[in-house]
């Protein structure tokens, strides 16, 4: 097969959630010199387009079976054998079952049948799903009939549960693949047979272009925390993909992360706010093309490449710092601003004196958004965040009114604590704009935040013209 970095990928992209990360690895396997094609099933189809994949991997995207000039320029049979790899993922617990059975009722699975190069499959799923007997059972067998059968990440999911079944990150599923690759390194290649006598649809899984031995989960836990992590930290912009750049001359104002209320020089209030989903917008932002101003609440989060950031404390300090950020073409306030401030802040720490607890006199802060929405300066495109836990649509659809708002970002953040979209991973949104509601699945805060840039520049485009 060709050099690593030449390597021939052909990436089969099952329906999951964790389908967007595909993407990701289209572009590190080009960016090390290799090619990819894709093969995208129906249920992939419903998280990627056959468009984003074909735009990042600079090749056609193939979904069915059934198309005819598919059958006459690339029938599956030499679309199954053209690759030095075929790396399933997601690899959904049905897409497993059906290779296990070998099943072949659709494009992905018929190529998977009939190929005879190396298979890497790389499982996403449901803890549950992926601790059942059945998938496990079948993750056996393949690993048996040589298929190289990746382990998955354990940690939060995208469905809200905990555990084992998330998908690798893809810096270290392109480890996976270039150990894989590695170990063709002149090393005599060895028809790998079956073990347990599995044989009739089984046999047709064998990987029979050498290269056997799947990388050992130690192996790819240990370069997680090396190279694969060293990979993610130097190319944390590139978890954004656009075509072009359709932000480019636009200036985007970001605020994230909560704000601290200081009631004496050791106490403050705050709220539970991260901050991670104002960054990932303004990553994405910027990874279209945008120039950013980041305003951030006290947040340890690294500010994304390209944003300029402005560190504040107060609800007052990033009004100011909104303020002299102006003008901007875009304002997205995404910061769980303090309502409310100590009226006066105590100069030295208050202490306990007898038993009547000090009682603490509240002040309003100025509300960023509605003075924006109301401002000579308004930004032409004004979005605003509404975290609720009661009511969320019809409280955000009032917000965007009274706060002039062209659009309201609503979220349930009645998760209670440690499970609340606060502070964690995920996000699950609710879109108001003028023209209705729109209800986006449960996904990654960096997906959202890609999604939102994309509706942003087809909201400017439509605009423009
Ligand atoms: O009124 P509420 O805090 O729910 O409104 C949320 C939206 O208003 C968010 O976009 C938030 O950034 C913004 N906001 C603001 N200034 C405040 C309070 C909220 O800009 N003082």
């Amino acid at each position: 097969m060709a050099a690593l970095s030449g390597i021939k990928v052909l990436l089969v992209i099952g329906g999951g959630i964790a389908a967007y990360k595909s993407c990701e690895l289209i572009r590190l396997i080009r960016k090390n010199g290799g090619s990819v094609t894709c093969v995208l099933t129906e249920g992939g189809s419903h998280f990627v387009t056959p468009m984003t994949l074909a735009a990042l991997s600079e090749n056609p995207v193939h979904t069915t079976l059934w198309d005819l000039r598919n059958e006459v320029e690339m029938g599956h049979i030499q679309l199954s054998r053209e690759a030095d790899l075929v790396v399933v993922c997601p690899a959904t617990a049905n897409m497993l079952a059906k290779m296990a059975a070998g099943i072949a009722d659709d494009l992905a699975t018929t190529l998977l049948l009939a190929t005879d190069k190396p298979v890497m499959a790389v499982p996403a799923m449901n803890v549950r799903m992926w601790s059942h007997a059945a998938v496990q059972a079948n993750v056996a067998r393949l690993r048996e009939a040589g298929v190289i059968v990746l382990d998955p990440d354990e940690g939060p999911m995208a469905c809200g549960e905990y555990g084992a079944g998330r998908l690798p990150e893809p810096p270290a599923i392109w480890n996976a693949i270039a150990s894989w690759a590695g170990q063709d390194t002149g090393a005599e290649t060895r028809e790998r047979e079956p073990q347990g006598g599995l044989g009739g649809p089984i046999a047709s899984l064998i990987p029979r272009g050498g290269r056997k031995a799947a990388p050992q989960p130690e192996t790819l836990l240990a370069q997680k925390g090396g190279a694969a992590a060293a990979a993610a930290e130097e190319d944390r912009g590139a978890l954004y993909h656009f075509d072009g750049a359709p932000l480019a001359g636009r200036h985007v104002l970001v605020t994230a992360g909560p704000t601290h209320e200081p009631i004496d020089p050791v106490r403050y209030i705050a709220n539970r706010s991260s901050g991670k989903q104002g960054f990932a917008i303004a990553a994405a932002a910027a990874a279209a093309g945008a120039r950013v101003t980041l305003v951030a609440g006290p947040v340890e989060l690294a500010t994304p490449p390209g944003v300029t950031r402005i560190d504040v404390q107060t609800a007052r300090d990033m009004a100011a710092a909104v303020r002299e950020s102006l003008p901007a073409d875009i304002a997205i306030m995404a910061a769980a601003v303090a309502d409310w401030r100590t009226r006066d802040m105590a100069e030295s720490k208050m202490k306990k004196r007898g038993d009547a607890p000090p009682a603490l006199e509240l002040a309003e802060n100025p509300d960023i958004l509605a003075t924006l929405g109301a401002s000579d300066a308004r930004p032409g495109l004004l979005i605003g965040f509404a975290a609720e836990t009661d009511d969320v649509v019809e409280n955000a659809q009032a917000k965007r009114a009274r706060k002039k708002a062209d659009w309201i970002i609503a979220n349930d953040v009645s998760g209670g604590v440690g499970r609340s979209v606060m502070g964690g991973a995920h996000n699950t949104i609710h879109l108001v704009t003028e023209e209705g509601v729109e209800d986006w699945p449960q996904m990654p805060k960096e997906e959202v935040a890609m999604r939102l840039v994309e509706r942003i520049a087809l909201a400017l485009e439509n605009d423009d013209d």
